[in-house]
């Protein structure tokens, strides 16, 4: 189903809430034409929330034709307002906005998309304009206080429009209504799931690659992994995976991407020790975007190396992202697109000139998860908390030497083992330590020390854009404490960050 975008900010939640109902759905540009939007086929239609009124000079449109297409359509707050006012029905600013939680009323017996939900519940509202008249032949379905018309269904022409926001969580059946919508209304199957999207991805793969030879780039993230998993299993041995080892990895993990891609799945890896290449151009550098500079171009030089070594190969994996691609426009013109300043440390440069093969392309985080899961990924890669390319070398502050690395190494694993054994760690977006460059005074036995402090930083988070710090239990930050100063020569003092993003940042440098 096509989700079309009029600006709303909850556009690609909409997309990714009827994907979790297991229908396949995209994002695309509201200007696309009625026969742009029937070439595609599509089960069913949402018309998205969007910031403007529809009395505004520049609102964005649809297509009115659209409409005639019988394809079940469903509009969405400002999307509703667009099909009342193209359809002979009435918008009007009324003086009344609704904005937050409020209570909803549904007709009795009335209509699909509140079939089996309670008569009264609890949705959320964010509107200034609201529906005053159906369009012609409507039926009004459901309404709060202010707002009378906060729903209508005319089944003959299969249109549907609420004025609140079934993809948020704060509408408790929200859900609930765009599974009627998707399942009782459009007949969709709830079909997309995670094997059929790796039997779908593996054809097309396949047909990509044909039997030229490939190479993937590794991190220990798992969109790399899920991405070169998928490309093993649909073209076997024709693929080399390249996991540059630049010695800013937590504990272990380098052992853990190396035992699992060349141990457990087999997948041809060339694991390249270049450690020592990026310590020694670290050396002396404390200032932070010099210090993602220098990695991010130490790792291309370190993996154009090794694929040079391999040979003429002209196709390369890329792990990119159903919401990368709308966020750099690639997939809708713009209108909800947010500000996100793309860290490409770890990436790989345009003019590498290689044709990318990008399985990822179509799915949201949560769904590359499941098809890791679904490949056999160990739960420890799945569930990774994201981590920077640059590594610790961006949670040093000042100088990255070997010692300190070693020190926050250990700090960090102290933390990561205590997170995880309390059953926090995939409830927070990151959890980890920060080595600052100062130290401070304290007592051991009858020794006065005078050694580095450890930050704890914790955060939830839905996207990183923003992010609040995680109150972690009291006994939990006590073991966490006592454990690195006692087991960290070099610590004599853990402090707490509690400090939101914005005006903060998650990572210190
Ligand atoms: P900040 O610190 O900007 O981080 O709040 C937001 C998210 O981005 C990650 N991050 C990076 N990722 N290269 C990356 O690949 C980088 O240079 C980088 N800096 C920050 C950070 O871990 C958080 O998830």
């Amino acid at each position: 189903m096509l989700v079309l975008d009029l600006g709303g900010q909850y556009s690609q939640l909409i997309a990714r809430r009827v994907r979790e109902a297991r229908v396949y759905s995209e994002l695309v540009p509201h200007r696309l034409s009625a026969a742009e939007v029937n070439a595609r086929n599509p089960l069913a239609l949402i018309l998205s929330g969007g910031p403007a009124s529809v009395y505004a000079e520049d609102a964005p449109r649809v297509d009115p034709e659209i409409f005639e297409l019988g394809i079940p359509t469903l509009g969405i707050c400002y999307g509703m307002q667009l099909m009342a006012q193209e359809l002979g029905g009435a918008v009007d600013r009324t003086g009344v906005s609704e904005f937050g939680k409020t209570a909803l009323e549904v007709e009795t017996g009335a209509g699909a998309l509140f079939a089996g939900l309670p008569e009264q519940q609890t949705v959320w509202m964010s509107h200034r304009d609201s529906v005053t008249a159906p369009p012609a032949g409507a039926q009004v379905v459901a309404g709060s206080a202010s707002t009378p018309i906060a729903a209508f269904e005319d089944p003959e022409r299969r249109l549907y429009g609420v004025q609140f926001h079934p993809e948020v969580r704060h509408t408790p059946y929200g859900q609930d209504v765009l599974k009627n919508f998707l399942y009782v209304v459009a007949g969709a199957l709830p079909a997309w799931t995670a094997a059929a999207v790796i039997e779908e991805q593996v054809e097309r793969i396949r047909a990509q690659v044909g039997s030229e030879r490939i190479i993937c780039g590794l991190s220990g993230g798992v969109d790399s992994a899920v991405a070169a998993l998928l490309v093993y299993k649909a073209v076997g041995d024709q693929l080399t995976c390249v996991f540059v080892d630049h010695g800013l990895l937590r504990e272990n993990e380098a052992e853990q991407v190396a035992e699992t891609f060349g141990g457990h799945f087999q997948v041809p890896l060339v694991h390249v020790d270049a450690q020592d290449r990026f310590l020694d151009r670290l050396e002396g550098v404390t200032e932070p975007e010099e210090k993602r500079t220098i990695v991010g171009e130490e790792f291309i030089r370190v993996f154009e190396e090794e694929a040079r070594k391999l040979g003429d190969v002209r196709l390369l994996v890329q792990g990119t992202l159903y919401s990368d691609v709308i966020e750099s426009g690639g997939s809708n013109d713009g209108v909800a697109a947010k500000i996100k300043s793309h860290h490409n440390v770890g990436g790989l440069p345009a003019d590498l000139r290689m044709e990318l093969v990008e399985p990822l392309r179509l799915l949201f985080k949560d769904e590359v998860r499941r098809v890791g899961e679904e490949l056999g990924l160990p739960d420890r890669m799945v569930w990774r908390q994201p981590f920077p390319g640059p590594g610790l070398s961006i949670r040093i502050i000042g100088e990255v030497t070997r010692e300190r690395l070693e020190l926050l190494r250990v700090a960090d694993a102290i933390l990561q083992e205590e997170v995880r054994r309390a059953g926090l760690y995939r409830d927070l977006w990151q959890s980890f330590a920060v080595l600052p460059a100062i130290k401070s005074v304290g007592v051991q036995g009858d020794e006065r020390t005078y050694a580095y402090p450890i930050v704890i930083r914790a955060v939830t988070s839905e996207d990183a854009m923003t992010a609040d710090w995680a109150r972690l239990p009291y006994d939990l930050l006590e073991t966490i404490s006592s454990r690195i100063i006692n087991e960290i020569p070099g610590v004599n003092r853990v402090a707490l960050d509690i400090s939101s993003k914005p005006p903060s940042t998650i990572e210190w440098e």
